[in-house]
């Protein structure tokens, strides 16, 4: 069985890294590198890229493609589970319910721009009935700095700084990272916020889902070791030694292809 996993670039590897630690199989993780950032581009252009990698990643027998994209989420996965039906197609939300579902003061979610700008968010928080509690920022450039992985601590807590009001600093409970890319910089939130500050991402959610639907085929997910081909549709070296890091795995198989 394989499961195809898919992000712009390095953000789902977060979301993979927790499913290697739960789930032994044969995984394809495509970032569509060539075409990252998706936040901040025009929604038409990213619904075309969304719709040729999803196309890669059934030609490629995954019958199991996991979306580890939020922005990818909220723009394509009801055209896409239209177009596969017979294809269990996982999607990233913002993990929004989990801090809601808790005692909390005020919630702030970080997303891109793309996934904040979406009815998919905005429903969420209508059907959470939480409006006056939450506030949305969008910090695109976290993804640039991931991709890069040329940043200093300072850059991000500078940044982060910029983009979040911080006479309202003290008045949150919870930092809802709507972004695979963003719990590269958890550590970062946590300084920024103190040490009372819930971080919340949906990784754990998105692994667990993704449990239950291999149990509901019957797929047994325990004995074999894992293997992990990495598909990108741009050479870039960068990018490789960010995903042996970011998934402390060295034997990663990797193709480049032109999407
Ligand atoms: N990692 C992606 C997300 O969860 C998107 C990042 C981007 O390409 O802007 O939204």
């Amino acid at each position: 069985m394989k499961i195809g996993f898919f992000d712009s670039g390095v953000g789902g590897l977060t979301v993979l890294k927790e499913a290697l630690s739960k789930i032994n199989c044969e995984y394809i993780y495509l970032a569509d590198n060539a075409n990252a950032p998706y936040g901040i581009k025009k929604k038409e252009d990213v619904k075309k890229y969304i719709e040729k990698c999803i196309d890669y990643l059934v030609k490629r027998d995954c019958k199991i493609i996991v979306i580890a994209c939020n922005t990818a989420t909220s723009l394509s996965i009801v055209d896409m589970r239209k177009k596969y039906p017979n294809i269990f197609i996982i999607g990233t939300e913002p993990a929004v319910k989990v801090a809601a579902d808790d005692i909390h003061n005020r919630i702030l979610v970080c997303a891109t721009s793309i996934t904040i700008s979406e009815e998919k968010l905005k429903k969420l928080i209508e059907t959470l009935n939480i409006n006056d509690k939450v506030d949305l920022v969008a910090a695109d450039k976290l993804v640039t700095f991931a991709e890069s992985n040329n940043f200093t601590k300072n850059d991000i807590e500078n940044y982060l700084k910029s983009i979040i009001d911080n006479k309202r600093i003290k008045e949150y409970s919870h930092v809802v990272l709507g972004c695979t890319h963003f719990p590269l910089f958890k550590e970062n939130f946590k300084d920024l916020f103190g040490e009372n500050i819930k971080v919340i991402d949906g990784n754990v959610g998105i692994v667990n889902n993704l449990i239950n639907k291999l149990r509901l085929k019957g797929v047994n997910f325990n004995n074999k070791n894992s293997t992990v081909e990495i598909v990108i549709s741009k050479k870039d070296d960068i990018f490789v030694n960010n995903a042996i890091r970011i998934l402390g795995k060295e034997d990663i198989k990797i193709t480049i292809i032109n999407n």
